[in-house]
């Protein structure tokens, strides 16, 4: 079931305010009062404070997920309901479960939105960081779990439980049946704050008949700086990772595809290593000085190193570090692919010629700086997908690492495809000449180096 907002029960207060005609009426009543207790009280009053959808649903519900994008107001909303949970629904034994331990102790607990920054003076819990358990007043407890010991969840009986970020709980089929076997006392109720992943998990548990599902978006928190959010906008509107991370959208990859986000993310590393073999600036420019938006430049770094497999056996694996592609008239990609070029210490620039033959290198030549560059022209013989498919089979191998996020290339992989005919997107055409040219090319390097552990 998906709610938009909730409904809550309007105490006399609330009714006060609506009657006074608005915010900026109650305000001028409001400090005009002297009743130094009602104001703080009020100021603790989460019905006050929190948007209409960061307030605990209606209903017999059993799971209510919070499905929002990042910096939504989550942590925050899972705190109060927390609160809530105690000041007014006698909830006596509380589940708080992260990602891990340091997760539940620095944000769900004493983050800055977090558990003991929310209470009221009156009403505040004792923290036992050995005991992981936060006392209340009243007796009721909250115990701290890490999702990634799951065991920790098996025999503890619990009335509430606040999940945070459970798409990216380590073993969360494991931590959620754990933590779901003892939630049984009381009327039991769970919250789950997360920014979601593709994960069929979400889809289950939103499907199920007693989850109410709440999705907002980061830019439904105003109190976030404009500042933050138009980078954000800048960044991320419009590519797959800000509807996932800003919209709270969860993903389905187009199953033609030839990449799979999953595979993409599994191998995904922080770092270049730093023994490399060749780094390679790989080029599929477009040819055309007036550009239409649909023609990109292909600008794509790859590396090559060794690495140690799972069985310990050293092999060679690619590692895409760069993504500079763009719509540029010629000069421009030329400049930007000697920029790629020297900033990464390259060896080689590899381009596609199919299209703009000669043209091609005599453009790179003439950018400054381009005149001494080793440069290879790569004419494309087979058609595209005959050679994006061992190139996308070296990614579910495992041999082939993006070196942090590289959204839109990632977009274009992910949701390209060739069975609808058409030509395949120009990052991942540069792609695959990178990495061919690397990884499957006659000219794939097969050194004595050192070999190089992923870090
Ligand atoms: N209703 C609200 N009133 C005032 N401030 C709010 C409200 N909701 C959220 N905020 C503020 O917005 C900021 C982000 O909140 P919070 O940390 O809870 O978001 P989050 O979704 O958990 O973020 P992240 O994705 O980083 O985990 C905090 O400063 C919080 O106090
Ligand atoms: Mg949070």
């Amino acid at each position: 079931m998906l709610i938009e907002s909730s409904p809550v029960q309007l105490s006399k207060l609330d009714l006060a305010i609506i009657a006074m005609g608005g915010h900026a009426k109650f305000l001028r009543w409001w400090n005009a009062i002297d009743d130094a207790e009602a104001k703080l009280r009020m100021a603790y009053d989460w019905k006050w404070r929190a948007r209409p959808k960061q307030l605990p649903p209606l209903g017999d519900w059993a799971t209510w997920s919070c499905r929002c994008g990042r910096g939504w107001g989550k942590t925050l909303t899972g705190a109060e309901w927390v609160r809530w949970r105690v000041e007014r629904e006698g909830a006596r034994r509380i589940a708080l479960v992260a990602p891990t331990a340091a997760d539940v102790r620095d944000v769900m607990v004493e983050g800055p939105s977090g558990i003991l920054a929310i209470s009221s003076p009156w009403n505040r819990p004792e923290y036992e960081p050995s005991k992981r358990r936060l006392t209340w007043p009243n007796g009721a407890i909250a115990t701290t779990f890490s999702a990634d010991e799951p065991r920790a969840l098996r025999g503890p009986q619990h009335d509430s439980a606040w999940c945070d970020e459970a798409a990216h709980w380590k073993y969360l089929e494991d931590a959620w049946d754990n933590l779901q076997m003892g939630l049984r006392m009381g009327d039991p109720k769970c919250l789950v704050t997360s920014s979601p992943r593709p994960l069929k998990f979400l889809r289950d548990l939103e499907a199920e008949q007693d989850t109410v599902t709440t999705i907002g978006s980061t830019f439904e928190n105003k109190t976030l700086p404009a500042k933050f959010l138009s980078r954000l906008l800048r960044n991320y509107e419009g590519t797959r990772l800000g509807r996932q991370e800003l919209h709270a959208e969860i993903l389905t990859d187009n199953p033609n595809a030839l990449w799979k986000q999953e595979t993409i993310d599994r191998y995904r590393v922080r770092g270049l290593p730093e023994d490399l073999l060749r780094v390679l600036i790989s080029v599929d420019p477009a040819i055309t000085s007036n550009p239409k938006k649909s023609d990109e430049t292909g600008i794509i770094g790859v590396a090559t190193a060794w690495c140690k497999c799972h069985d310990g056996t050293p092999e060679i694996h690619a590692f895409v570090f760069d993504d500079r592609s763009g719509v540029y008239k010629p000069e421009k990609w030329g400049e930007k692919t000697v920029q790629a070029y020297d900033e990464a210490l390259a060896d080689l620039v590899a381009a596609e010629v199919n299209q703009g033959g000669e043209l091609v290198e005599r453009n790179l030549r003439a950018t400054r700086g381009g005149k001494n560059i080793p440069f290879k022209a790569i004419h494309a013989s087979r058609g595209k997908q005959m050679r994006h498919e061992p190139v996308s089979n070296l990614y579910e191998q495992g041999k082939v690492h993006h070196v942090g996020r590289l959204s839109r290339l990632e977009d274009q992989c992910c949701q390209w495809d060739p069975t609808q005919g058409g030509t395949s997107p120009d990052r991942a055409d540069a792609l695959t000449i990178g990495i061919t040219e690397l990884m499957l090319g006659e000219s794939t390097e097969v050194g004595t180096v050192e070999a190089t552990v992923i870090g």
